[in-house]
């Protein structure tokens, strides 16, 4: 996020306009917390995780009388348009704000998840991937020296693309993702056979999201006990084999950005000024093979984005 409030913030200013950071998201436009920028004050931040503005989630913003209190504030500075880097949630929120008041707004897609329609990615997906692809290679050190099998969860609650490209990517056995129904029996046979055949260790890749796939494995969100906690002691019990958990948490959400999402930050946040510059609104910039295009918010809302099924075929295939 960093990387892409700096292009914002460097664009605007190349452009000849005034810029303002706001704190803590919705919760800060609604306070009128902001912050002049210049170009200085996004020095040294594209390396950095995260976001120097900082982030909050906001019940008051989903209301008509928050927004209108946004809006006011942004007036009272004389701002004309807000970029809004985020997922969902904040691509509603500025949705809203554009029909309702006069603000003119552009959705930036932000989240490790990628599950954003319009855009081939979304900012901190492929750090993400890089984080998991090296716990990953770091865990099979200990798989394959104590003959284990590892279960790693990834995060994604609904969107298996962290599982899927770094499972694929880690050369992990087995990889279960949330949009295809899993088969406990069939990840405890490959860990059999797998061992069998002289392999002294299995990685199996979970997203934390995975549907229910048994009786015995069913979906805890809520409960105390991870759907990978239940599905290492599945394979223990069914394989004997030694299993062990491994659960990447919130790790995955920071560090410093890859050369890849720096770059696509930077591309989306100057692009995001350009369309705001053009008296565009409402719309969402996204890069589509390798072009930035904006597409209506509307639609990067409400279009479903589903993982690659032939890259989910050619994991299996080369696991
Ligand atoms: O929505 C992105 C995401 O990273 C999910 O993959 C994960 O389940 C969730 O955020 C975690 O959110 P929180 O930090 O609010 O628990």
């Amino acid at each position: 996020m960093n990387a892409a409030v700096r292009a914002v913030v460097r664009k605007a200013i190349h452009e000849g306009v005034e810029i303002y950071g706001v704190k803590r998201g919705y919760a800060g436009l609604i306070e009128g917390d902001l912050i002049k920028l210049d170009r200085g004050s996004v020095s040294d931040i594209i390396s950095r995780g995260g976001t120097f503005l900082r982030s909050a989630r906001c019940e008051e913003f989903r209301t008509k009388e928050g927004r209108k209190q946004a809006a006011e504030q942004l007036k009272r500075k004389g701002i004309k348009g807000l970029v809004v880097i985020g997922g969902d949630g904040s691509f509603m929120g500025a949705k809203l704000l554009s029909e309702e008041t006069e603000i003119n707004t552009i959705g930036v897609p932000g989240t490790i998840d990628n599950d954003i329609a319009c855009t081939d990615d979304s900012i901190g997906y492929d750090t993400a991937v890089n984080t998991i692809i090296d716990a990953i290679g770091k865990i099979r050190d200990t798989a394959s020296s104590h003959e284990r099998a590892f279960v790693i969860e990834a995060m994604g609650r609904k969107a298996g693309f962290l599982t899927l490209a770094s499972g694929l990517a880690g050369g992990a056995e087995s990889i279960l993702v949330p949009e295809i129904k899993s088969d406990i029996d069939q990840v405890c046979r490959k860990v059999q056979e797998d061992y069998e055949l002289g392999k002294i260790h299995s990685i199996i890749v979970v997203a934390e999201g995975v549907e229910a796939i048994g009786a015995e494995f069913k979906t805890n969100r809520g409960h105390c006990e991870s759907n990978a906690v239940i599905l290492g002691r599945e394979i223990n019990k069914r394989t004997g084999f030694e299993t062990r958990v491994s659960i990447l948490g919130h790790m995955q959400r920071g560090g410093s950005p890859t050369a890849r999402d720096r770059l696509l930050a930077s591309r989306l946040g100057a692009g995001a000024v350009d369309y705001i510059l053009a008296g565009e609104t409402n719309k969402m910039v996204g890069l589509i093979h390798d072009t930035v295009e904006a597409a209506s918010i509307e639609e990067a809302i409400e279009s479903d984005k589903s993982i690659n099924m032939d890259i989910y075929e050619l994991a299996n295939i080369l696991n």
